[in-house]
């Protein structure tokens, strides 16, 4: 399950109040039905998030006259997708209707095609949430329809599309979703001008950010976070979902190594991605330390995306972060606001480089959620780039 602790301000929060709204509905329309199934398909699907690369999280409900007769979820890769699981647990289906969150697939790919399962079981309806983006796999809908099958497309669609949304712009992009986090004061300082910033918000804050490192595959930072902070970047206090995740740095050189790096600790796997190589690279790599080299930034994050990483967390510092959002790679933004001045014009802002020349130029966000977390405002939002 996902961590119930920070869902206040992750997009999945938007599946738990679907959920209490249909639970207060007294007379339900037939859509209302088909809402209510797929919210249990919805659960379903996040017991899958974080361990099913490269295959979207998905979740399946079997139904006839009200009564659930299987469910099931994407099993890690290899394994049985959503629709086969729930299939297998329900025995006979005859004149059932299957509830799925993501448009079953219709090739081949490391197993058979799922609507190859379905036709024959004697499903008669299916009602599915979003529809698939992935070329290789999409046009399910249409071959169950061909078979004879009712097919229903669009229920609970934003809240099925939000639960996939790095998988989705995996597929668009080859690119990884960045959420964009820091600690910053409210004058937008993430650092003092002596680079001092531990701790800027308060523990609620620290553990939150917890929790949102338990659901992503890497945490990136550059190479002045890496070396002047020593981060362990590993989850505490939070449920993890799946593996640990990736702790890497960006940077163009290795810096000079140190043998207490917090990074070298064998409690999470640890990367390096540079541009140039070099005596110190190598010694990092002699450390036991992963290093690779990349074109470029860009690279870097592809190479990432291709490896399974498709939920980025960028914490820092405020150079990444401007590079990350000069470059328009940012996709969320997560900042704990603590209620703190800093000053000073050396002091490290969040967006640490150019910006914008002008007011047209500015990034804005929307789907914006605000949340304190003791002392601290918590702020979530999609980044909208000027088009
Ligand atoms: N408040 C917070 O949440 C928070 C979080 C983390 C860090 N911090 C603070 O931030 C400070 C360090 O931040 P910083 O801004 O000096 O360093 P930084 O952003 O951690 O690292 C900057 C370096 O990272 C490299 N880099 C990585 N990705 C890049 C990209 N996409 N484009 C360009 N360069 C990239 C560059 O190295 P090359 O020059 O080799 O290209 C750049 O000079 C420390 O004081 C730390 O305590 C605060």
């Amino acid at each position: 399950m996902v961590c119930l602790e920070f869902a206040l301000v992750t997009p999945y929060f938007k599946i738990a109040v679907v959920a209490v709204r249909l639970a207060m509905m007294k007379e339900k329309t037939l859509s209302d039905i088909h809402q209510h199934w797929m919210q249990l398909a919805l659960n379903e699907a996040l017991k899958a998030v974080g361990n099913t690369h490269p295959n979207p999280a998905v979740g399946a409900v079997i139904v006839r006259d009200g009564q659930v007769l299987g469910k099931g979820y994407t099993q890690p890769c290899g394994g049985h997708h959503a629709e086969v699981e729930a299939l297998k647990r329900a025995g006979d289906v005859q004149g059932a209707t299957l509830y799925v969150t993501l448009e079953p697939c219709a090739s081949q790919g490391r197993t058979p095609a799922c609507t190859a399962a379905i036709i024959p079981s004697g499903i008669v309806q299916v009602v599915i949430a979003s529809s698939d983006p992935n070329p290789n796999m999409a046009g399910g809908a249409d071959v169950l329809q061909q078979a004879g099958i009712d097919v229903i497309l669009g229920v609970c669609k934003d809240e099925a599309d939000v639960l996939n949304r790095p998988f989705f712009h995996y597929i668009k992009t080859n690119m990884p979703w960045l959420i964009a986090k820091a600690a910053i004061s409210l004058d937008g300082k993430m650092a003092t001008r002596t680079k001092h910033s531990q701790w800027i918000s308060g523990a609620e804050s620290r553990q939150h950010a917890h929790g949102v490192r338990a659901l992503c595959d890497a945490i990136v930072v550059g190479v002045g976070t890496l070396v002047h902070d020593n981060p362990s970047l590993t989850v505490r206090d939070a449920r993890m979902i799946g593996k640990p995740p990736l702790r890497v740095m960006l940077g163009k050189h290795a810096p000079k190594p140190w043998k207490d790096c917090k990074l070298l600790s064998d409690e999470a796997p640890s990367r390096f991605y540079i541009t140039h190589d070099s005596e110190d690279a190598q010694a990092w790599r002699d450390l036991g330390m992963q290093v690779m080299l990349v074109e470029d930034y860009q690279a870097a994050f592809k190479h990432l995306a291709a490896d399974g990483c498709l939920q980025v967390l960028l914490e820092g510092g405020g150079k990444l972060h401007a590079a990350c959002l000069e470059y328009g790679i940012s996709n969320e933004l997560l900042l704990y606001q603590a209620p703190v001045l800093m000053g000073g014009v050396e002091a490290l802002s969040f967006w640490h480089g150019e910006g914008v020349a002008t007011m047209q130029d500015a990034l804005h966000i929307k789907n914006i959620e605000r949340v304190m977390l003791g002392q601290d405002m918590c702020i979530r939002g999609d980044i909208v780039y000027p088009s």
